[in-house]
């Protein structure tokens, strides 16, 4: 089923944030009803449409009180995240399970207890927020956190097909946000441009949306040899 983006009411994680503000914005621009901003902390909003709510994916309780709370959503943006820029091998692993934790087993628990509430409500649709990193192994313990979540993703498609839930995986390289401030990256995406290609994919019911060029090839990389992906490995 295609999903109805005017009318309806959208759970984001990481609603403060550089995507989750933006989808919260354009969302409402399509004409949705609700939003609920679900962050670690609640920031409050002039605009009584977006609905502040204190979730910490990492603490299961917290998303169980927010699907309590947030009984009409049919569409849920497994948004949040965290990155760090440091070799796998190499690092300390409370922080990789850190990144676990959030990149991926909060998304998880989040699907977990907002599944019932879409078959509730229709079956509406799950968007992921993955990575370009999710084909690309540059990024560590973020890449195999992300790639965890490009499976997932698959796999929610498939069980939740049953109650009539869409599932859409969100893809992009580097993009203009909090998260990335500290980068060096000459070019980068513009969020407004991240969320408008989500949205029209979704609105046209895409499984996966590769929202920039880099992205496209990373995806289409995955077809030829590892080491084709990997030029460096060659040059040594
Ligand atoms: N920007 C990029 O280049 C890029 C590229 C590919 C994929 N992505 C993905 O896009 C998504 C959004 O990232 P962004 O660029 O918009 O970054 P962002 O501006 O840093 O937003 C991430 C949001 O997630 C929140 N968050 C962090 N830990 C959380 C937790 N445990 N529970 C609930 N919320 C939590 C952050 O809150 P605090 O600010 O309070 O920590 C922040 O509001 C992420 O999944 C990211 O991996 C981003």
């Amino acid at each position: 089923m295609t999903p109805q983006l005017e009318g309806g009411t959208a759970f984001i994680t990481g609603g403060n944030g550089g995507l989750g503000g933006e989808f919260a914005r354009q969302l409402l621009e399509r004409g949705a009803r609700r939003v609920y901003a679900a962050d670690l902390t609640a920031a409050p909003s002039a605009d009584p449409r977006i609905v502040p709510l204190e979730v910490d994916v990492t603490d299961r309780a917290s998303i169980a009180r927010a699907a309590a709370a947030a009984g009409d959503v049919d569409l849920v943006i497994n948004n949040a995240g965290i990155t760090v820029r440091e070799p796998l091998s190499a690092q300390d692993m409370s922080i990789v399970r850190r990144i676990f934790d959030v990149n991926f087993f909060g998304a998880v628990d989040v699907v977990q207890e907002f599944a019932p509430v879409l078959a509730r409500n229709g079956g509406g649709a799950l968007v992921d927020v993955c990575s370009i990193m999710s084909w690309n192994a540059r990024s560590g313990a973020y890449s195999a956190a992300k790639a965890a979540l490009w499976s997932a993703t698959n796999s929610f498609r498939l069980e939740l097909a049953a109650q009539g839930t869409h599932v859409m995986g969100l893809y992009l390289t580097y993009t203009k946000t909090p998260l990335t401030v500290a980068l060096d990256q000459s070019t980068m995406n513009d969020p407004v441009d991240v969320v408008r290609a989500a949205l029209d994919g979704l609105a046209r019911g895409e499984l996966e949306v590769l929202a920039d060029d880099d992205t496209r090839a990373a995806r289409a990389g995955l077809s030829g040899p590892v080491d084709a992906l990997y030029p460096e490995l060659s040059a040594r």
